[in-house]
């Protein structure tokens, strides 16, 4: 299997993708797919052989996207001079709002390389710089004040270990923010309600028109 290159990962990127902001962030641009099928197909067939995940980096999630949001309609004070953690950023855009809203620096964890090109294009487009980490961060000291995370309680494991090793930064005083549209394995205790959204959505993506993004503060 030979590993993709990153000038492979930037073509299928610009290839299959356009420029368009997310319905509840207007004021960000990312390069997202504009139907489903196309790209997952697209990616079974160019990216198989390299092994690369399925495409979670050309949507914008509705969990990433109402954490994005609040991130964007909190007071600028909140996130000014702060080291922040975007955890799972896939296309990259709750750590591109955090930027905007005045970070000193942000981090995004991410597994997947083509996910990682992309980052890398979304932050140019939005003129801010994204430090990327591009293991697995679990267990991990991620030094930073706060860790935002977006949508990533689609499955069972990885939800498990996450909030695992997030309740325990939790305890030791980081900010952990996560955002979900009711996911099957967000945690079911220790969160603190911080904001709702209604966030539109593709039926092709979620079998339905819209969802509840909240963000969630996680106890330790
Ligand atoms: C559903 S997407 C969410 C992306 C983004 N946060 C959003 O809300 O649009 C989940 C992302 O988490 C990434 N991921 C999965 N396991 C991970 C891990 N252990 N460390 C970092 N990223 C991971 C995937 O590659 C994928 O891009």
């Amino acid at each position: 299997m030979t590993p993709l290159s990153s000038d492979q990962a930037y073509d299928f990127i610009l290839r299959n993708t356009a420029i368009a902001s997310p319905s509840l962030l207007p004021e960000l641009k990312l390069h997202l797919a504009t139907e489903i099928t196309p790209i997952w197909e697209a990616s079974e067939t160019a990216l198989e052989q390299a092994n690369v995940p399925p495409p979670f980096w050309a949507f914008a999630w509705a969990g990433g996207q109402a954490l994005a949001r609040h991130v964007l309609d909190s007071p600028r004070e909140r996130w000014a001079n702060r080291r922040i953690l975007d955890f799972g950023a896939g296309s990259g855009l709750v750590g591109i709002a955090a930027m905007l809203a005045g970070a000193r620096l942000v981090r995004a964890a991410e597994i997947d390389p083509v996910a990682c090109a992309a980052i890398g294009l979304n932050a140019r487009l939005n003129g801010v710089e994204i430090e990327l980490f591009r293991e697995d961060m679990i267990d991990r000291d991620p030094a930073v004040d706060i860790i935002l995370v977006g949508d990533m309680c689609y499955e069972k494991p990885l939800a498990e270990r996450l909030t695992a090793w997030l309740r325990i930064h939790a305890g030791r005083g980081i900010e952990v923010l996560m955002g979900d549209p009711g996911r099957t394995y967000k945690p079911t205790h220790g969160l603190a309600l911080v904001a709702r959204y209604d966030v539109p959505t593709s039926l092709e993506l979620e079998d339905r028109e819209s969802r509840e993004g909240i963000v969630w503060k996680l106890l330790p």
